[in-house]
C-alpha cells in the first residue's frame, strides 16, 4: 500500500480525505530538514507539502522510493524540480485554490493603507483618539496599475473595478480583447504606467525580467504620491527604492505580504510611516487551505492509485517511446517559441505554425505544445510543460492555428512559426540536424542556417564589405569570442541578416559600438538552453 508524508501543517479538510482512503497510508511529519528530512522522503511514495519544508537535491539524494511530491499551493520555489524530475519524482502543484484569497488579500492592503487602519488601531492601543492624524483616501476613481494579469491579477483587476477604480495594466501575454473584457486598459511597459497611477499591484512570478521592476529608475517617473502593494514575491520591487521613496515622501504607502527574504523580523521598512506588512499571508484563508489541500490530496491519491498525472510542473503524461521518437523535434519547437517571445517582446496576439515534410506525419499537437512552452516560459510563475502551455495561450486570448504539408521542400521536415504582436510580425523556422542538433534556417525573410543554442547575437544590416570584420573586432575588443557565424542574404549589397552564436552576453557597451556601425540597423541578443539542454519536462519519462 503506497505511503504518503505530509510535510507541512495541512488543513483538516484535506487530511480527512487521507485518513478516509483505505488505498493508502499517511503520516504527519512537519518540521523536518537536513538529514532527518531526506531519511524520512525516502520512506515513502508520495509528499504532500506547502511552502514549509525545503526539498532540496540534498533532501532528495540517493531517493528511489518517492514517486510525486504535491505543492499545496501555487509557488514550487521550495522544491529542487531538476533534482527530483532526475530521480523521475513528478511535482504538481494546485494552480487555482488560492487565487481568490491572494487577491483579496492584495485588495485588503490596498485598503487598510488607504485609511490607516493598523496605525490607527495602534494609536487606540496606546489610548490616543488620533482622528485628526489619520485622514485617508478614496480609492473609487483612483487609478491601479497591475502588473501580471494572469489568474490572481484578473482577480484583483475584476474587484478593484468594482470598487469604482480605473484599472490599466501591463502583461506581454494577455491579448487586448480579453482586457477589454475585464475592463484594464493596456499599456505597453510598467514604465509607461508609472506616471499614471495612484495604485501599483504587481501579480507576477520573480523571474529575471521582474525582479527589481519598481527600482531607482522607476521611483523617478512614478507618479507622487503613490501607493505599492505586493502580494506576489519578494524582490519584484526593490526594497531599498521603497524606503528611499517613502522617505522622500514620493511614495505615500507601501504594502508587503512577501519579502525577498523569507520568514523577514525584521526590515527597514517595519515601522515607517505608510507602511503595511503582513507575513506572507495571501492564501492564509480557511477557504484557500482547504482547497489546496483537497485539491493536492486528490491529486496525490490518484497519481499513487491510478497514475493519473495532473498539473505537473516538471514533466508531460508522455510515454516514453512517444518522447523518444520525437524529442528533437520537440526541442526544436520549444526553441522556435523561445527565440520569438525574445524577438518580440510586444503583446503576443497569435502565433501561426506550419510543419512540412515527414514532420507533418508525427503527433503535431505535441510540437505545438512544446512550441507553445517556449513562447510563455519566460512568463508564468510555474514553468509551463506540455500538458497546459498550449491551454495557458489560449487563457491569454493569444490565438493560436497550425498548418501542416506533407510535401517536403528544402529539408526533410521543417518546422516554421510566426508570431503576431502588437508591434508587427516576426518569422523563424527551425529544423533538426541528426537526432539532436536543432538549427535555424530561416529568420524573417532570410533563408540562413544557424545554431539554435546559447547565446544569439542577431543585427539585421546592408550587406557591404567589412560588417563581419567590423563586428568581429568589437567583440574581440570586449573578450567575448564568436563561436559560430550565420548570414543569410537575398542579393549582394541588399538587406541580411548575420547571426553569432556568441560564448558570453556582449556587454552594453559592445552592442553600442556594434549598432554604431552605418550598415547596421539594430542588434539583439537571444538567450537560448546550451546545446543539448532539454527543459525537465522533456529530460523525463513515465514514472
Ligand atoms: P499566473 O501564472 O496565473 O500569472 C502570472 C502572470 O504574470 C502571467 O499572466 C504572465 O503573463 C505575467 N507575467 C510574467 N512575466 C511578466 C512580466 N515581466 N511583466 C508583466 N507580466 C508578466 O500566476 P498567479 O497564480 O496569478 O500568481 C501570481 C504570483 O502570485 C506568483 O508569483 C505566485 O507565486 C504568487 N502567489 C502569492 C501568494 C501569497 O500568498 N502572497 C499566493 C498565491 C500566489
Ligand atoms: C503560493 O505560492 O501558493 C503562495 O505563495 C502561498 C503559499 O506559499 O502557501
Amino acid at each position: 500500500m503506497p505511503r504518503v508524508i505530509v510535510l507541512d501543517t495541512l488543513s483538516p479538510e484535506g487530511l480527512s480525505l487521507l485518513a478516509a482512503d483505505p488505498r493508502i497510508q499517511f503520516d504527519v511529519r512537519t518540521g523536518l530538514k537536513g538529514e532527518e528530512l531526506r531519511t524520512a522522503l525516502a520512506e515513502y511514495e508520495g509528499a504532500i507539502c506547502r511552502s514549509g519544508v525545503k526539498i532540496t537535491a540534498d533532501s532528495l539524494a540517493g531517493n528511489t522510493r518517492l514517486k510525486a511530491i504535491v505543492r499545496a499551493g501555487v509557488g514550487t520555489d521550495n522544491i529542487d524540480k531538476e533534482a527530483a524530475t532526475r530521480l523521475g519524482i513528478v511535482v504538481m502543484n494546485t494552480p487555482v485554490g488560492n487565487t481568490i484569497s491572494t487577491a483579496e488579500h492584495t485588495l485588503a492592503l490596498m485598503l487598510a493603507l488607504s485609511r490607516n487602519v493598523a496605525p490607527a488601531y495602534h494609536a487606540l492601543l496606546e489610548h490616543r483618539w488620533d482622528r485628526n492624524k489619520y485622514m485617508g483616501t478614496q480609492l473609487a476613481d483612483k487609478t491601479l496599475g497591475v502588473v501580471g494579469l494572469g489568474r490572481i491579477g484578473q482577480a484583483v483587476a475584476t474587484r478593484a473595478g468594482a470598487l469604482a477604480m480605473k484599472v490599466i495594466g501591463y502583461d506581454p501575454f494577455l491579448s487586448p480583447e480579453r482586457a477589454a473584457e475585464l475592463g484594464v486598459r493596456l499599456f505597453p511597459t510598467v514604465d509607461a504606467m508609472l506616471p499614471e497611477i495612484d495604485y501599483l499591484t504587481v501579480h507576477t512570478p520573480l523571474t529575471d525580467e521582474t525582479r527589481g521592476l519598481f527600482g531607482p529608475k522607476q521611483l523617478q517617473i512614478v507618479k507622487p504620491g503613490a501607493r505599492l502593494i505586493n502580494c506576489a514575491r519578494g524582490g519584484i520591487y526593490d526594497e531599498g527604492t521603497l524606503v528611499e521613496g517613502l522617505k522622500s515622501g514620493k511614495l505615500a504607502g507601501v504594502a508587503l505580504d512577501v519579502f525577498t527574504e523569507e520568514p523577514c523580523t525584521d526590515s527597514p521598512l517595519f515601522g515607517m510611516p505608510g507602511v503595511l506588512c503582513t507575513p506572507h499571508l495571501g492564501a492564509s484563508t480557511e477557504e484557500a487551505q482547504a482547497q489546496v489541500a483537497v485539491e493536492g490530496v486528490t491529486l496525490l491519491v490518484n497519481f499513487l492509485t491510478t497514475g493519473d498525472i495532473r498539473h505537473a510542473v516538471n514533466m508531460s503524461p508522455l510515454d516514453a517511446k512517444t518522447l523518444d521518437s520525437m524529442r528533437g523535434y520537440l526541442d526544436v519547437a520549444y526553441r522556435l517559441g523561445l527565440l520569438l517571445a525574445q524577438l518580440d517582446q510586444s503583446t503576443a496576439r497569435s502565433c501561426r505554425l506550419t510543419y512540412r515534410g515527414e514532420l507533418a506525419e508525427k503527433d503535431t499537437k505535441l510540437l505545438t505544445a512544446s512550441f507553445a512552452c517556449g513562447l510563455l516560459s519566460a512568463a508564468m510563475a510555474v514553468e509551463p510543460n506540455i500538458v497546459n502551455a498550449e491551454v495557458l495561450l489560449r487563457e491569454r486570448g493569444i490565438e493560436l492555428t497550425t498548418e501542416s504539408k506533407s510535401e517536403k521542400g528544402a529539408f526533410a521536415s521543417v518546422m516554421g512559426a510566426e508570431l503576431v504582436t502588437s508591434q508587427g510580425k516576426v518569422r523563424a523556422a527551425g529544423t533538426l540536424f541528426g537526432h539532436d542538433m536543432p538549427r535555424l534556417v530561416q529568420l524573417n525573410d532570410h533563408q540562413l542556417e544557424a545554431y539554435l543554442d546559447g547565446v544569439l547575437m542577431i543585427f539585421p544590416h546592408r550587406d557591404v564589405p567589412g560588417i563581419i570584420g567590423s563586428v568581429g573586432t568589437t567583440l574581440g575588443r570586449h573578450q567575448v569570442n564568436i563561436a559560430q557565424m550565420a548570414v543569410g542574404r537575398a542579393n549582394r549589397g541588399g538587406e541580411s541578416v548575420g547571426i553569432l552564436n556568441l560564448d558570453d552576453t556582449p556587454p552594453a557597451e559592445a552592442l553600442a559600438e556594434v549598432r554604431a556601425h552605418p550598415a547596421i540597423h539594430n542588434t539583439t541578443v537571444i538567450k537560448l538552453p546550451a546545446a543539448g539542454k532539454l527543459p525537465s519536462w522533456l529530460q523525463s519519462g513515465p514514472p
